[in-house]
């Protein structure tokens, strides 16, 4: 048994539940000692409902010399201010996404990262989840060919989503980089970095509130950035894919990645999610569905939240957990991070300059071992197994 990495999480709002939860119970890996918030209140709650020793306040985290690993689910205009906290008091970082709001912020703290010797890692990490990663196992067993080309969609309407979620109106809320992340990253970890991009794109309409809660006092606001991109990614690998994140539409989510191959089609479902299914086409026979060969499916058996749907968020950080004892690189590392982040800011560019933007970083994700299972036992199974090298 690998001793446990001392944790404390930054940030107590919706996404802290599932993340809180998870931490406490699936992950054997993890000691979660303390939680933190501007919000006091807030940081208290959580400590009460899942059973956490300490609240703390942000200096109180990096000042105590116990904590090695420090989770940040601030809103993404904050991660910048609290990563490089973090890393200049010697702590390991794993962050939501996306890593900061701009690509300059990003290269500072993988190199601030680097000069400390520290880890810094970075969500999405439903690419460790049992879709993507049995999507990943059919094309590195060949069962498709080489990839030539795909498509990646999304729709929401974001404006709407933001009288709720209200950091959303702020900068990295565009859908793009909201939820578009999901599908970047799950591409990227698919088939590898991208080399360059051309994009054309629309902003968000302005949002006259609020449907959804009449809240007379409340501003008109809109989402900076694109809204709605429209993009052609060239990989390193030759493959050509299509990216259609429409934010300016409804709801009604028609979520797809399919990826075609010189023997087969690949369809990877919702990358938001940690359980969606993967099927397989061959010419002439019906699609199949193929079975899960990873864990981590999101069916998690722990007490139920209202977050429950994200399943197994958090399994990115105990993957960095266990490369932390091992000293060996994670896999959903800085590099991942601020590739997707390139990705999302190059689309930008190129909306604004009409251009086809280089991407310039790279990143290298392993797969992670198969056949280990969590849906069985008391819910974790033997999938933490799969995490360990
Ligand atoms: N809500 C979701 O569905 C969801 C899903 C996946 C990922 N995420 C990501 O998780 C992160 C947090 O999202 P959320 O929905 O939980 O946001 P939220 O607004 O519900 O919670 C954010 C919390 O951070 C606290 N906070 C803000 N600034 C702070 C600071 N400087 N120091 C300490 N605490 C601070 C706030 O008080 C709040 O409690 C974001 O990066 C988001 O992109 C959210």
């Amino acid at each position: 048994m690998e001793r446990k990495v001392r944790t404390a999480v930054i940030g107590c709002g919706m996404i802290s539940k599932i993340y809180i939860k998870n931490l406490k119970n699936l992950f054997s890996i993890i000691d979660l000692v303390a939680v933190a918030d501007l919000n006091r209140a807030a940081a208290e709650g959580k400590a009460a409902a899942y059973g956490v020793e300490r609240v703390m306040t942000i200096d109180e985290v990096a000042a105590d010399r116990d904590i090695e690993l420090v989770i940040n689910l601030t809103p993404a205009f904050v991660h910048y201010d609290i990563i490089r906290r973090m890393l200049e008091a010697g702590k390991h970082v794993w962050t939501e996404k996306t890593l900061t709001v701009t690509v300059e912020q990003g290269r500072e703290l993988v190199a601030l990262a680097d000069e400390k010797g520290l880890y810094l890692g970075v969500a999405p990490d439903t690419v460790l989840g049992a879709g993507t990663q049995t999507a990943r196992r059919a094309l590195d067993t060949d069962m498709i060919g080489e990839v030539t080309s795909g498509v990646a969609v999304i729709n929401r309407n974001q404006s709407l989503n933001a009288e709720v979620f209200t950091f959303l109106r702020g900068n990295g809320g565009s859908l793009p980089f909201d939820v578009g992340v999901y599908y970047i990253g799950t591409l990227i970890s698919l088939l590898g970095p991208v080399e360059c991009l051309h994009a054309f794109g629309a902003p968000a309409r302005r949002h006259e509130p609020e449907f959804l809660f009449r809240n007379a006092e409340a501003e008109p606001w809109t989402i900076p950035g694109s809204n709605l991109v429209s993009a052609s990614l060239k990989f390193v690998s030759g493959a050509l894919v299509s990216v259609h994140f429409d934010g300016n539409t409804i709801g009604a989510e028609q979520h797809n990645i399919t990826l075609f191959g010189t023997r087969g089609i690949l369809k990877v479902g919702d990358p938001d999610k940690f359980n969606s299914p993967v099927s397989l086409i061959y010419a002439g026979q019906p699609e199949c569905t193929l079975p899960f060969t990873h864990g981590y499916d999101g069916q998690n058996t722990v007490e139920a939240t209202p977050f429950d749907f994200y399943g197994h968020r958090g399994v990115g950080v105990a993957e960095m957990a266990y490369a932390i004892r091992q000293g060996r690189p994670n896999r959903c590392s800085k590099e991942y991070g601020l590739h997707c982040l390139e990705i999302l800011a190059g689309m930008e560019q190129s909306v604004l300059s009409g251009e086809t933007v280089k991407i310039e970083s790279r990143f290298d994700m392993k797969p992670l071992a198969p056949g280990y299972y969590s849906g069985f036992g008391s819910g974790r199974g033997d999938a933490e197994m799969s995490l360990v090298h």
